[in-house]
């Protein structure tokens, strides 16, 4: 089975969230169990060719292509991924230093809808000089949802490309990828797709996310929960309808973990490693953790980690509209996280009026993150909508045990204690609360502090999310049970 995967972000050379985890550990899965893939990413300035071991593709040189009027010399780097001794993956870099020499991944530049236009043509060009005929184009995100609308229109005569099928991963549908229409008038897509409510139009603007929707041979989420909701007003983002119409072609796929990246007992970037037997190290973490954060070196007070793009998606305004009751809590928390201003500046006043108790890092560091997951003794994800949501299931494997609103794939990996305590069954792996209110958060915050106290059940539950099987093993599987359905199709 020959795989293309698409995507703007790849774990380690460019992450914004969760779809860098998953490019990274999905595409190394598929490939333990037989298939062909090839990742293609743009090639951003944090990119370096040199220092990445990137190689220049003599094979398929420069490419020329046309976007809104104007031509632009495009190239391409290789690197082979090796995965052990008999499996590797190639990544494909496209190359346009005009479109992506930015600050970052994702802009608010005029251009943003022909950057992912330009990276979308030069896949097909990079397949065919490569001759390369994939069975399924992967593509994920809104700045991959043209793919199909483009080959059907400027690539079809290639039969190259007659088989090829294309499945269209959804991680967030808040983000949607609108932009005007001259995008699509500029650039040779078909004038006729673009009417009110026709396939390219979403409130007089053209659409990356809906073109993919509705020219996608099939869809998928990255959680079943996520799948059916987005079928509804509240989570679909406008989208609800159109994804109705195509509700036979929407599964839903949990996200796994890379366990080789994410596991406390072999975890690269935390000075103690721990597994099920061995639980009493984690708190040495948790105290090299509270140095890194100046707090106390006090090991008995809970501590509570976020790890998170700081955007109102994950929830953080039920924690402005809760901090006197918050504040009375006997809790410290570390923070880590970039983003809206609004929530940064939350945070920081909350550092700085109470430094023994609030820990901050603003910005993005990978090494934090991980020693977050290990030392914390909690983790909290209030979010008002989670697709899937990755850093609850890394605090699973490390014994953090995760506090979330029942939403999203949160609602599929996270089960509340007392729920199923009151069922008779002591299975739970954390706290669950439902409803979008600072106080129901608190009340699931203050059971798991309670929780914290009775040492006796709190292993308890530390050690059912330990146990816990997310890896992507499983969910490759399934994807390629879609690939080949897919691939039967005509
Ligand atoms: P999303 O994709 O919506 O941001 P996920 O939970 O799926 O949420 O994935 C977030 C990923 O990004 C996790 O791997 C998390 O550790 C990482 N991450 C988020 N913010 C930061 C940060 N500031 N520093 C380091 N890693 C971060
Ligand atoms: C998105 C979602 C997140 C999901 C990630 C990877 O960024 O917000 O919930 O885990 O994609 O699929």
């Amino acid at each position: 089975m020959k795989i293309a995967f698409v995507t703007t972000e790849l774990d380690p050379f460019a992450k914004v969230g969760g779809l860098a985890d998953v490019a990274r550990g999905l595409t190394k899965a598929l490939s333990k169990i037989g298939c062909d893939v090839k990742i293609f990413l743009p090639r951003y300035s944090s990119i370096d060719p040199w220092r990445d071991e990137l190689h220049y593709c003599f094979d398929i040189n420069e490419i020329k292509l046309k976007i809104s009027e104007k031509e632009f010399a495009v190239h391409t780097f290789r690197k082979e991924w090796k995965l052990d001794s008999n499996s590797s993956i190639e990544i494909y870099f496209v190359d346009s230093p005009f479109h992506f020499d930015r600050n970052s991944i994702y802009t608010n530049d005029e251009d943003e809808g022909e950057r992912f236009l330009l990276f979308s043509k030069a896949i097909f060009e990079i397949c065919q000089r490569l001759k390369w005929a994939p069975d399924v184009f992967h593509i994920n995100d809104w700045p991959t949802g043209l793919l199909p609308i483009i080959l059907k229109q400027l690539y079809s005569w290639d039969l190259l490309f007659k088989n090829s099928k294309f499945l269209f991963s959804i991680h967030n549908i808040e983000y949607q990828g609108n932009f005007s229409p001259d995008l699509v008038f500029k650039n040779h897509l078909d004038g006729k797709y673009f009417y009110p409510g026709g396939p390219l139009e979403f409130h007089g603007k053209v659409s990356f996310l809906k073109s993919g929707i509705v020219f996608s041979d099939m869809i998928t989420t990255v959680s079943e929960n996520y799948a059916r909701e987005i079928l509804t007003p509240e989570y679909g983002g406008g989208m609800e309808t159109i994804l109705q119409t195509r509700k036979n072609q929407l599964f839903g796929i949990l996200n796994g973990v890379d366990y080789s990246e994410w596991n406390p007992s072999t975890d690269k970037y935390i000075p103690y490693h721990y597994s099920e037997k061995s639980l009493y190290r984690k708190s040495k973490n948790k105290i090299e953790l509270l140095k890194t954060f100046h707090l106390p070196e006090d090991k008995d007070t809970p501590l509570i980690g976020i790890v998170s793009r700081l955007v109102s998606q994950k929830g953080f305004d039920l924690l402005i509209t809760g901090i006197s009751d918050i504040l009375n809590l006997n809790v410290r928390f570390v923070i880590l996280g970039s983003g809206e201003q609004k929530y940064e500046d939350f945070f920081r006043s909350l550092n700085y009026s109470y430094p023994d108790r609030f820990g901050l890092k603003i910005g993005f560091d990978n090494h934090l993150a991980h020693l977050i997951e290990a030392g914390a003794d909690m983790f909290l994800m209030p979010s008002k909508y989670e697709p899937c949501g990755l850093n609850q299931i890394y605090s699973l494997k490390y014994g953090t045990i995760p506090v979330v609103r029942k939403t999203g794939g949160l609602a599929d990996t996270v089960k509340d204690w007392d729920y199923f305590l009151k069922l008779g069954l002591q299975t739970g792996n954390g706290f669950v609360f439902e409803n979008y209110s600072s106080q129901d958060m608190i009340v699931a915050i203050k059971r798991a502090l309670e929780k914290f106290n009775d040492k006796k059940t709190w292993k308890k539950i530390q050690l059912n999310g330990m146990k816990e099987n997310f890896s992507w093993a499983i969910s490759a599987r399934k994807y390629f049970d879609l690939y080949t359905l897919l691939s039967k199709k005509h």
